[in-house]
């Protein structure tokens, strides 16, 4: 993969969730250039808003305003079919409760996302065998979530994210040194919103002032 390209692009994102009651202003104003190759960390407090822009990120959401350009492509007026091959094709996920099915194997886990595209059953093969390498997790392939450890499963989750060579490699959740959710992606990090206690977060947002949200 080329370096030095804008890979994602946001301009202005905003997402605003309403219910019955109330409106939540859970993204003000966000602009993100990532770039080919970079490895990039977001973190912040509960609530902030880390899974919204992640999922605005990863075409599971949309914004309610501002730009998004997706390797070149504006992605905001694609279909369910456009953004759902994208995701597919593009974009790897490893949640943050790992969400392997208990029915399969870790094999078939891995392999699942990849039944999706036309490739050949020994292509398919190929590229579970190499990912669940890459994790130290194929000798574990005819095993079943339940009988995995937690790190297992997480390194099952993050084979199933590289399987099909994304073009970002996808977006592990984990602890921040506050004990909240942190979300990293492939580090330069961006910090969403500064915490007061932490001294990194004041010191992000210092060098990054065009990284702007609210606290929903
Ligand atoms: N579907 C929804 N409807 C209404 N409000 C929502 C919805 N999803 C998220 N929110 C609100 O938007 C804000 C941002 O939520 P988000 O899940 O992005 O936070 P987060 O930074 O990922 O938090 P955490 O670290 O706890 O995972 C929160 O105030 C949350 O309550
Ligand atoms: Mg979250």
């Amino acid at each position: 993969m080329a370096s030095g390209q804008t890979l994602i692009n946001l301009e202005n994102v905003t997402k605003i969730f309403y219910t019955d009651e109330v409106e939540t202003h859970a993204l003000s104003g966000i602009h993100l250039d990532i770039k080919k190759g970079e490895y990039v960390a977001i973190a912040g407090p509960s609530g902030c808003g880390k899974s919204t822009l992640l999922s605005i990120i990863g075409l599971l959401d949309s914004p309610t305003d501002g730009s998004y350009v997706l390797n070149s492509r504006a992605v905001q007026g694609l279909d369910f079919s456009d953004r759902a091959r994208i995701r597919n094709q593009e974009i790897g996920f490893i949640f943050q409760s790992f969400n392997l099915i208990g029915d399969l194997t870790v094999y078939e886990n891995v392999e699942l996302p990849l039944t999706y595209r036309s490739m050949s059953s020994p292509e398919r093969k190929k590229r579970v065998q190499e990912a669940l390498e890459k994790v130290g997790m194929a000798h574990r392939m005819r095993h079943y979530p339940s009988q995995l450890s937690g790190g297992q499963q997480q390194r099952v989750a993050v084979a199933r994210a590289l399987r099909g060579s994304p073009s970002k490699p996808g977006f592990p959740q984990r602890r921040s040194r506050h004990g909240t959710p942190a979300i990293v992606a492939p580090g330069r990090r961006h910090h969403l919103h500064g915490d007061a206690r932490c001294p990194l977060c004041q010191a992000r947002r210092a060098q990054h002032p065009s990284l702007r949200r609210q606290s929903g």
